[in-house]
């Protein structure tokens, strides 16, 4: 373990109360959907630190996050890199195990379904640590997703289940879950959107990003669709039927696992589809704001399509984000080339007037209530 960045967050000399946070992260999204509540705990001057596992370390990946959100630096940073499931877990456990030894919070705060928040919220209930995860109760009841294995476990060893929606209440309940532990607060996602449209909406995208104004914009990156060559296949053949029906650009930010996997299966891209480079997150949610349509297999995608009004097409047979679908603003296509194309125009033909179900902006400091209200009891 290293300690890469040194700081602790805010400046504590006049922070209130005793209780300590610990927010735990290690990915793309969870950095983006932890930075309102970051600047929550800022504002109200409690006591936090960062501890990052260093799962995602390239910089369009990691650091452009921290730099662009005006985040703290994290106290610790594991640099734990890429692995195997067991390997990244494993030496995450380790790691936060140390670190939570060390500095003794009272409780840590975990979002969403990576392999940082297993580990995370593992290490901590296990030290009889107070867990939140933030994010609770997504379901997509396919257990052949890392993710969802790891979601369920989450929320089975934390102590506060911050759902995003009532819905997502509803699958922890028929969990079992106490419903003392389930607090329905939206999701951060909307809180992030809505602190950084109208910074995006002024930034300079990097030069001839598209041909022309009309594009498609598409993120893939997941597991169970870009590590079968045969399924990745049929996604870009899809894609590529989509471009050339439409004749419109397909921009794809390439997430640098699929890149590694369209390299090791040599998969030509067709014409139409425009590799670029990850996106830092204005320009990214700049050009998601005004794309025509976007495909995406990401969980965070399909929700700031849906904030944006802007259609998404889900390269998946399911999503643990129903609510997108039952508003209209999201259908899902799986992988089979002509669903792809079918559900490309069946959502340009949409109208954009759906409402947002996600949340209102205010999920972050709700989160930092609930917690300021139930630990200070405590002290
Ligand atoms: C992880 C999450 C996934 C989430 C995604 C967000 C798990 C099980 N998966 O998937 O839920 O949607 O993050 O983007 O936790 N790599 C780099 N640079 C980086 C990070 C990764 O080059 O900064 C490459 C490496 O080749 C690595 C591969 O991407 O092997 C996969 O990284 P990993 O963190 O294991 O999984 P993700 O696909 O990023
Ligand atoms: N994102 C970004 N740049 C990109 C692609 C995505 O900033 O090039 C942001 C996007 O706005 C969203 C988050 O990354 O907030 C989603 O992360 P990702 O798709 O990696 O993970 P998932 O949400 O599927 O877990």
């Amino acid at each position: 373990m290293e300690t890469v960045y040194g700081g602790r967050n805010g400046d504590l000399q006049d922070k209130k109360g005793e209780m300590r946070i610990a927010i735990i992260l290690g990915t793309r999204p969870e950095i983006i959907k932890m930075s309102p509540i970051i600047k929550e705990l800022k504002k109200r001057r409690l006591d936090f630190f960062i501890l990052h596992t260093g799962q995602h370390y390239s910089y369009n990946m990691d650091r452009v996050f921290f730099d662009q959100l005006k985040l703290p630096e994290p106290l610790y940073n594991l640099q734990i890199g890429s692995g195997t499931h067991a390997e990244e877990t494993g030496k995450m456990l380790i790691g936060i195990e140390r670190v939570l030894i060390k500095e003794r919070p009272d409780i840590v705060l975990v979002e969403g379904d990576t392999n940082t928040v297993l580990a995370g919220a593992l290490a901590a209930s296990k030290m009889h640590i107070k867990v939140g995860h933030v994010e609770a109760g997504l379901r997509s009841y396919d257990r052949e997703m890392p993710e969802e294995i790891n979601r369920v476990l989450t929320d089975h060893v934390s102590d506060y289940l911050f759902a995003p929606t009532q819905k997502a209440k509803k699958n922890l309940l028929r969990e079992g879950i106490d419903e003392s532990k389930i607090f329905v607060t939206g999701n951060t996602i909307v809180d992030a959107v809505l602190q950084n449209l109208e910074l995006a909406k002024a930034v300079t995208l990097p030069p001839r990003l598209s041909d022309s104004n009309e594009y498609f914009l598409l993120t893939l990156h997941r597991q169970e669709n870009v590590d079968k060559e045969e399924r990745l296949r049929k996604i870009i053949k899809g894609l590529g039927l989509v471009a050339r029906e439409f004749k419109t650009q397909i921009l794809y930010p390439i997430h640098p696992r699929t890149r590694g996997r369209i390299s090791q299966f040599s998969i030509q891209i067709p014409e139409g589809i425009k590799l670029i480079e990850p996106l830092d997150y204005l320009s990214f949610l700049r050009l998601l704001s005004e794309a025509r349509l976007v495909f995406t297999d990401s969980g965070g995608v399909q929700e700031e399509a849906c904030i944006l009004r802007v259609p998404c097409v889900t390269l998946r047979d399911n999503t643990e984000r129903p609510e997108t679908l039952e508003v209209g603003a999201n259908v899902l296509a799986g992988a089979e080339p002509d669903s792809i194309l079918e559900k490309a125009e069946l959502m340009l033909n949409k109208e954009r007037n759906w409402p947002n179900p996600l949340g209102d902006g205010k999920a972050g400091r709700r989160i930092v209530k609930i917690l300021e209200d139930k630990l200070s009891a405590e002290f």
